[in-house]
């Protein structure tokens, strides 16, 4: 394949503020259904943040914050981004969960070649599917996600949910110390094991926030895991709480129950029943509180729980013509390449990825045939958790030998300790498609391959 989009930023430097291109039109809850632009110009830039009170720490953004800037689009509409790298390293846009051309993923040397510093590149694409998605790099994945440059990007329904108040919850767990200076993003002890963890959780880039909500209402909580390596515990003592979307897909409303496991990469759509004025509830992760609640008196007349979502146009597997095939997610400490190359720890069917190696996407660990319906069982060979996620095309999760599954679409599961899960789904999506672990330090020690439709 050819790439030829990036371009050199010439005729527009000395652009320094983010923000939406000339004719953009950012758009709200209750807009007029009328025909929107979704133009965004996107800069990656150095960023000094405030996560520890006092201490500034160097970190890299999304229009100048890090986690990045929101970027909104309607489902059926097309959303463009110039996005131009202000970074002194080349870096890429993967936009996570979100149906596109292959051109447009994201991916370095498969998609597209890196954008240099000093350079643009123009992503465009239909957003098919509603749901909350988010965006991140696709190359030195440990550093640039764990910096900071990571952010929410939401398509709205085409026709108003339902929903009359939301928020967009980004969790994630920075690598500093106390005075707020960046630790190792990875420590190849723990890359062998869950992948090494930050120290100070955030919730939109504050610890332990307090966010107040309309009393009576109810409230759509976006809550986005763009973390290297946490698995958030997630639960809301005491809450009335239903969970309407997985991943993006909606699903038919059910209690949030007692605990849900929301893996690096995954995402959870909540409606909260606020309670009266002055009360408070805990949003956790197990035992440890992430943030604060707090209804605050509200004039409207109270709420009431939307119907469920639209479905999205994924299109339905047939089991009965599937072909199956079978990964295997194994630890395999044995394999080292040679000096000053990364280790590899991991392997999926015998074989690690090499993020050094440009070729490895030049040899598919699997070959679909185009509109061919497959299901694929994954295996955990190892006691720790891998989110598998897969470009390109989303996937119906069928069963699990560990828990029961009611059938839902997304496009990552989590895999738990020794689990084998199935999955479907009909490769509609011409192209080479990455399959990994969403654990960073899974992922850039082997845990993944490429899938290719053709
Ligand atoms: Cu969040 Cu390969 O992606
Ligand atoms: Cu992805
Ligand atoms: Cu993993």
């Amino acid at each position: 394949m050819s790439f030829t989009r990036r371009q050199i930023l010439s005729g527009i430097a000395g652009i320094g503020v983010v923000g939406l291109a000339a004719g953009g039109a950012r758009y709200w809850l209750a807009r007029v259904a009328a025909p929107q632009t979704h133009d965004y110009e996107l800069i990656a830039a150095p960023v000094d943040i405030e996560l520890v009170a006092g201490h500034s720490t160097p970190a890299w953004g999304y229009g100048g914050q890090a986690p990045g800037v929101e970027l909104r689009s309607r489902q059926g509409d097309w959303l463009r981004v110039r996005f131009i790298n202000k970074l002194d390293e080349p870096t890429t846009i993967h936009w996570h969960g979100i149906r596109l051309p292959l051109e447009m993923d994201g991916v370095p040397y498969v998609s597209q070649l890196p954008v240099l510093p000093g350079e643009y590149f123009d992503y465009q694409f239909k957003t098919e599917d509603a749901g909350s998605f988010w965006y991140h790099p696709h190359l030195s994945s440990a550093e640039q996600l764990g910096r900071g440059l990571v952010g929410p990007l939401i398509v709205e329904e085409r026709e108003p949910s339902g929903f009359q108040h939301e928020r967009t919850l980004s969790l994630k767990t920075w690598h500093i110390d106390e005075e707020g200076a960046f630790t190792a993003f990875s420590v190849p002890r723990e890359a062998a094991r869950e992948g090494t963890r930050g120290r100070l959780s955030t919730i939109n880039g504050v610890p332990a926030p307090t966010l107040e909500l309309p009393a009576g209402q109810v409230v759509r909580l976006r809550v986005i895991n763009l973390d290297n390596t946490v698995t958030y515990r997630l639960n809301m003592p005491g809450a009335d709480v239903r969970i309407y979307a997985l991943d993006g897909h909606p699903i038919e409303p059910r209690e949030l129950g007692k605990e849900y496991w929301l893996g690096p990469g995954m995402r959870i759509d909540l409606a909260l029943k606020v309670p009266e004025a002055g009360q408070e509830l805990p949003l956790r992760n197990g035992p440890l509180r992430l943030a604060t609640l707090r209804s605050i008196v509200s004039a409207e007349p109270a709420g009431n729980w939307p119907a469920a979502l639209p479905r999205n146009p994924v299109p339905e597997p047939d089991l009965s013509k599937a072909e199956t095939l079978s990964f295997k997610f194994e630890w395999a400490a044995t394999l080292v390449n040679g000096p000053g190359r990364p280790s590899n720890y991991w392997q999926i069917n015998g074989k690690a990825w090499d993020i050094q190696d440009k070729t490895c996407a030049d040899r598919p660990i699997a070959t679909l045939k185009k509109n061919g319906h497959y299901i694929f069982e994954l295996r955990n060979m190892a006691q720790y958790l891998h989110p598998i996620h897969l470009h390109g095309m989303a996937f119906k999760v069928i069963s699990s030998d560990r828990k029961k599954i009611i059938p839902y679409f997304t496009d990552t599961y989590l895999l738990g300790k020794n689990e084998t899960a199935r999955i479907a789904l009909v490769a509609d999506n011409p192209g080479v498609w990455m399959f990994h672990c969403h654990v960073i330090d899974h992922m850039e020690t082997g845990l993944m391959a490429a899938i290719e439709v053709a």
